[in-house]
This record gives C-alpha cells, structure tokens and sequence, in this order.
C-alpha cells in the first residue's frame, strides 16, 4: 500500500522530508482515524501494523522498527495490544526514534493512568517519555471508547448486553474525538510539547442508559446483564478472548466504574479542537448498522 499523501498540499522541499509521521496501530480503531484526518491536514502520513499498513510492524519484531522510523519526524504511538508488559518494547523503539531523529511523539494511554495497576506498563511508558530530551511528547488519556459497543470487545449477544458495572458511569468518547485530539498534537507539536489530555465525551452515562440508546436508534428491546466482575473477566480468560494476564487490566478497568471513580465529563477536546465532543446519540444514530444486523446468537 503506497504511503499516502494529499496532493492539494504543496510543502517546501525541505519541510515535506521533514514531515511524515508515523502512525502505529495505523489500522485501528483511533490510528486509521488519525492518519486520515493528518492526511486531510496535509501531512504525509505512514501508517504501520502487522497487517495491511504502508509498512509491516510488528512490537514482537524489533527488526522492523528502525525501517518503519526511516525518514519521519513525528509519531502517534499506539502499545501492543491485550497485553500488560510492554514497556522494554517501547523503550527499544523510542531508543531507535531519538536516533533517528524524531522531533515529537503523541502517546495513546488511558485514563487515569497514574492509578493504573503496577503490573500494567501504561504508567511505566509515560515515564519513560517523560524522561527522554531527544524529542517532546503529548499524552491522550481518553475514557472508555464508544465504539467498544459497535464493535467485537462488547457484542449484544440475543439483544444482550454483558459488562460488570455496578450502575456506575463513564464518560464514553467516540474514537473520532480521540483522534481529532491527536491530529492537533501531531500537526503542531510545539503547541502540545508535554500536553497530558483526557478525552471524554459530553455525559457520563449508565451502561443501562448506553443499552436505552442503542435500543432507541435500532427500534427493539436490549437488555443489560450487570454480570457479576470474577464471572466475567473468568470467561473471557476461559474462552481464550484475553490472556490470562490481561484479566487485572479487565478487573482495573471494570473496577473504577464500579466504584464510582470511573472518568467524567472534561472540556479537553472541546479546548484542544475547538468543537464539542460527539454524544452518545449521536454516535449511536451513525453507528446503527453495527446493531441492525441479525442478533448474535
Ligand atoms: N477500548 C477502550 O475503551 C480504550 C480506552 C482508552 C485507551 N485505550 C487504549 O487504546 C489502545 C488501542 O488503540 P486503538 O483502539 O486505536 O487500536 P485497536 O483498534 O485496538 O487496534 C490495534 C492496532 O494495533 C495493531 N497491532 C496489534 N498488535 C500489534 C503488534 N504486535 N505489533 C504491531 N501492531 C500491532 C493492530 O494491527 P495488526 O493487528 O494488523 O497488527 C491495529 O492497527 C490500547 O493501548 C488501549 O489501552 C482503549
């Protein structure tokens, strides 16, 4: 796949070597949206991944990473994925990136890291941002993504929907938002040197009242099982869906909602973009295909 570029966007010689950035997990969920919308803004963009990206790379395969920093000044650093260490891995990378001379890289953590669980390296590769001189770096903190509900983390299974909540709430954020929020760092890095962001949408909502959305946009009943934490996080395990490690990150995550300490309402994106940040609603009437297809059985 060829990298791509904007052909409306006329740089200098000098600049247009000097601006290509990086994008890891550039088919993903926020990555695929951040490198579309840097290639709207004019940037010539790279996206990476083990599959079906610009160039193949793979965390697991440290030989690919100095090829895939070969001629780009910025980076949207996206850590491997289900897993809980990972830290010596992007350490190595961001080694490589200072060498090869990297001005800034936009890092998509998680809310409310700093309490994250010691064994989960999500701190563990701010700190080491943190640390480094060689180039500037932002930090994305965003809340639980809107589209864990349209896509395969969390199914309606017979009109179903599964999650340990307690009836707590979260500020839910689309993906678009996040990654409008990345773009404004990776676009202008001086403007976000040392930024620490955490995107969230506009209300925090009960999972019962996400499963009364959906249900309204998709014109039949849903139902909610607030299913006891251990029996879930059991089952994803059992079923092979996560490893077994990643169940403290699944406990972490289902736990702060359960104990009212989850994310709420902030005015990061509206401050960073300029526009407000999408409403469930509204995520919801423009994801609708994902619920209309015939129920999982
Ligand atoms: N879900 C949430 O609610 C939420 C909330 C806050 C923060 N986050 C954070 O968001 C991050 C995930 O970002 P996302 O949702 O944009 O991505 P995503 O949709 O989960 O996709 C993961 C991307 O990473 C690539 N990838 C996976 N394993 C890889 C490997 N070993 N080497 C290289 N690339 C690999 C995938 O492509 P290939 O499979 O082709 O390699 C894909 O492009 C996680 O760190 C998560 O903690 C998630």
């Amino acid at each position: 796949m060829p990298e791509q570029k904007n052909a409306a966007h006329k740089p200098d010689t000098k600049a247009a070597t000097q601006r290509t950035a990086l994008v890891l997990g550039g088919t993903g969920r926020t990555g695929a949206l951040v490198a579309r919308q840097l290639t709207e803004r004019g940037l010539d963009v790279r996206t990476a991944s083990r599959r079906g990206a610009n160039v193949a790379f793979d965390w697991d395969d440290p030989g690919t990473y100095a090829e895939t920093l070969n001629g780009v000044d910025r980076v949207y650093l996206v850590t491997p994925v289900g897993r809980i260490k990972f830290v010596d891995q992007v350490a190595n990378f961001l080694d490589l990136a200072a060498g090869a001379g990297i001005r800034h890289v936009t890092y998509l953590s998680t809310y409310a890291s700093d309490r994250s669980p010691a064994e989960v390296d999500i701190r563990a590769v701010e700190l080491e941002l943190a640390r480094r001189g060689a180039f500037t770096h932002s930090i994305l903190r965003p809340a639980w993504v809107m589209q864990n509900f349209s896509d395969e983390h969390l199914p309606l299974i017979n009109d179903t929907l599964t999650v340990p909540t307690g009836g707590g709430r979260e500020a839910f954020v689309d993906a678009v938002d996040i990654a409008a929020v990345a773009v404004e760092t990776l676009i202008n890095p001086d403007a976000h040197a040392g930024a620490e962001y955490a995107p969230t949408g506009p209300h925090a909502l009960t999972v019962s009242e996400v499963v009364g959305i959906i249900a309204s946009v998709i014109g039949r009943p849903v139902g909610y099982n607030d299913i006891d934490p251990d029996v879930w996080i059991n089952g994803a395990v059992d079923a092979g869906f996560v490893r077994a490690d990643y169940a403290i990150m699944l406990r972490w995550l289902t736990g702060t909602i359960i104990s009212g300490t989850s994310s709420r309402p902030n005015g990061d994106i509206e401050k960073v973009t300029g526009r407000s940040p999408t409403s469930f609603q509204e995520f919801a009437r423009r994801s609708a295909a994902a619920w209309t297809l015939a129920p999982a059985a």
